[in-house]
């Protein structure tokens, strides 16, 4: 059964508003600050878990109505002003013939790494409309669900994370395989990274053609670089990826410990840029210029203190943001899952409480 959209709390600030999230994505005035969060479907939430008691979380991602369902999950529950698709950038790899596996514990797997020339050879080549149908299924799925009144954003890995993952054949904590690539195989680097590119357009056009109302790139890992890699080995394919998107959907631009690489990030493209909470905000939209949004930034740690210190750093980046329009709240990275729901559900609250304070609704 699709959980119904039409619980009391959608009587509140977020009223299911198509519109708020969507404007500010194109630094248009709104009538509160909309907030959605990084892995709003996930762990932390005990229907969650128990979906994942039975499916394995590959299996959970293969089946639609299963994946329109946990999209769905956290809409209800925390009156979000957006839905994200529940997928993972990882699954695209798999029908490369990787061997992609999520291990109880230790996250994803990909048995057969990617280090050399001929490693590269041995890609198969994908085709994302008969390689990931239940993506777009979901998708069209959640979006009949929604019948309109929240937006859906769909997303993928940015190409340097899902290199990353390809090359390291896991998470790093230093991508020593991945910079030795980048600086002593720079033809195979860039074939990759090219390889990848066009990957990510075809599958972010079909979430786009399957109904999303937005797009989020992932460029989770990227601020393990200099500027100086990020310019010469990055900047092209992330821009090459944004530039080939269907054109109308705004794109939402994010990464981690990217203080260094801002500006070279808005270079690459997006109309919204993601931030973590190592930076902070103001100064941040400072940098990147107040012609793009920003989307962040609360240190999803604060989640595990009492509501009312949540709030209190709410109020602290609402402040930084200043009322400016173009700024979605979220976390500076998903959700923890140790979180109480209970939490999660505050948070939301207090940022439409006290963004809508003082403005005309
Ligand atoms: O945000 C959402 O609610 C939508 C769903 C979503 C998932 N993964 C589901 C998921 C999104 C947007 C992602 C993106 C993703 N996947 C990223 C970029 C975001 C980020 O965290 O930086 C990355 C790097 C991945 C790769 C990935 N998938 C990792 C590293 C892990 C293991 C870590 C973890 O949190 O367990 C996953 C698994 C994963 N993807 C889970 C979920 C809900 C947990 C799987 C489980 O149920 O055990």
């Amino acid at each position: 059964m699709m959980p119904s959209l039409d619980s009391p709390r959608h009587d509140g600030y977020a009223r299911a508003d198509m519109r708020e999230f969507l404007k500010a994505c194109r630094c248009e005035p709104t009538d509160f600050t909309p907030v959605w969060l990084m892995r709003q479907a996930g762990r932390y939430m005990p229907e969650y878990r128990k979906l994942r008691a039975r499916f394995g979380f590959l299996e959970l991602c293969k089946n639609a109505e299963a994946a329109a369902e946990v999209t769905l999950l956290p809409v209800g529950r925390l009156a979000v002003d957006a839905a994200i698709i529940f997928a993972d950038i990882l699954l695209p790899l798999e029908p490369m013939g990787v061997g992609l596996e999520f291990v109880r514990g230790e996250g994803p797997v990909i048995r057969r790494p990617v280090r050399s020339e001929a490693d590269l050879e041995r890609l198969r080549e994908v085709d994302i409309q008969a390689a990931v149908p239940f993506v777009f299924d979901a998708i069209r799925t959640a979006k009949r669900a929604l019948n309109g009144r929240l937006p859906l954003i769909g997303f993928a890995g940015a190409p340097f994370t899902l290199a990353s993952y390809l090359i390291e054949g896991g998470p790093s904590r230093e991508y020593l395989h991945t910079k030795r690539l980048i600086h002593d195989e720079p033809g195979a680097w860039r074939a990759l990274m090219q390889k990848l590119a066009a990957l990510t357009v075809h599958y972010l056009n079909g979430q786009i053609a399957s109904g999303c109302d937005a797009v989020q790139l992932f460029d989770s890992w990227v601020g393990t670089l200099s500027p100086g890699d990020y310019r010469a080995g990055v900047l092209l394919y992330t821009r090459a990826v944004i530039e080939g998107l269907t054109p109308g959907v705004p794109v939402i631009h994010f990464g981690t410990g990217t203080a260094g690489l801002l500006e070279l990030m808005r270079e690459a493209g997006g109309d919204v840029m993601g931030l973590d909470w190592r930076v902070d905000l103001g100064e941040a939209w400072r940098r990147v210029g107040y012609d793009v949004a920003v989307q962040g930034n609360l240190d999803p740690a604060v989640l595990l203190a009492r509501p009312s210190e949540i709030r209190r750093h709410a109020q602290a980046i609402l402040d930084r943001a200043g009322g400016r329009p173009g700024h979605i709240f979220n976390l500076g990275h998903g959700i923890l899952p140790q979180t109480p729901v209970e939490h999660v559900v505050a948070l939301v609250e207090a940022v439409h409480e006290l963004s809508a304070k003082g403005r005309p609704r």
